[in-house]
């Protein structure tokens, strides 16, 4: 771990976002990571449960910025560009890997990994505490998801151990954050864009309560995905899933 990072580790815990949060309202300081060998809890995004069986990576780091909720517009994308660098680094093929809105990895166009950002805010604005729980696939996936998955060994033959997952992906995520600057969102938008799934292609958008085709056309300054609909509307999303368009053929 970089100096001055505390981390805890757990053969099995509920789920490595859970105990963060709980060490953060103890009074722990940060930043500091919990890893787990397995979940018995694992949690996704939008209220899903994350399949979370021994040999993937299961990590969260808690901090706590001095700034604002909204000022964390980036991190989701910060966040993609780290897991992307550290598929890279265990030798996932550079082309393959691609960010998909809000904040999964791609190789090959199936998942490789999810990221769960929580956050506490303290009385009169400013942040308390950030939860970053990353999951990455490195030796299994799930063959019944929602999105089509893979893992680091399907894509490269190769088994990374989680304790070498978990240090190449905090030396990489925390030169990100050790970059970030949050008033300036263009530069990590334009990177994140670069290796993006999907952006001016269409695709099948899912929200809460609806779902429809549209064409990706890029993010807004507040994180959101901007899309254009068959009739020319422009449409932002805050909260959802991207999936491809089924073909008939
Ligand atoms: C998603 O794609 O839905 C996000 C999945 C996030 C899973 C990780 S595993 C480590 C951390 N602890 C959790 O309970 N969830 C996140």
């Amino acid at each position: 771990m970089p100096n001055g990072v505390g981390a805890f580790f757990f053969e099995v815990c509920d789920s490595t976002n859970a105990r963060a949060a709980t060490l953060a309202i103890a009074g722990e300081p940060g930043p500091l990571w919990v890893v787990a060998g397995e979940q018995s809890a694992g949690r996704g995004r939008r209220g899903r449960s994350w399949t979370s069986k021994t040999g993937n990576l299961y990590a969260s780091l808690m901090f706590r910025p001095h700034i604002r909720p909204q000022d964390l517009a980036a991190l989701p994308f910060i966040v993609a560009l780290a897991v992307r660098d550290t598929f890279i680094a265990f030798g996932a093929p550079e082309s393959q890997v691609q960010c998909k809105w809000p904040n999964d990895i791609l190789i090959g166009e199936r998942k490789a990994s999810g990221v769960l950002i929580e956050s506490s805010a303290k009385h009169g604005g400013l942040l308390d505490y950030v939860i970053i729980g990353i999951g990455m696939n490195l030796v299994h996936f799930p063959d019944d998801a929602a999105f089509g998955a893979t893992s680091l060994l399907h894509v490269t033959g190769q088994e990374v151990s989680v304790k070498d997952a978990a240090t190449v992906l905090a030396e990489k995520l925390y030169a990100r954050i050790d970059a970030w600057k949050v008033d300036d969102f263009s530069s990590v938008a334009e990177e994140w864009t670069r290796y993006s799934w999907g952006l001016g292609q269409q695709r099948v958008l899912r929200t809460h309560d609806e779902t429809f085709t549209a064409t990706l056309l890029g993010l807004s300054d507040d994180g959101a995905l901007i899309a254009r609909l068959d009739d020319g509307l422009e449409k932002r999303l805050y909260a959802g899933d991207v999936f491809p368009v089924e073909r008939a053929d």
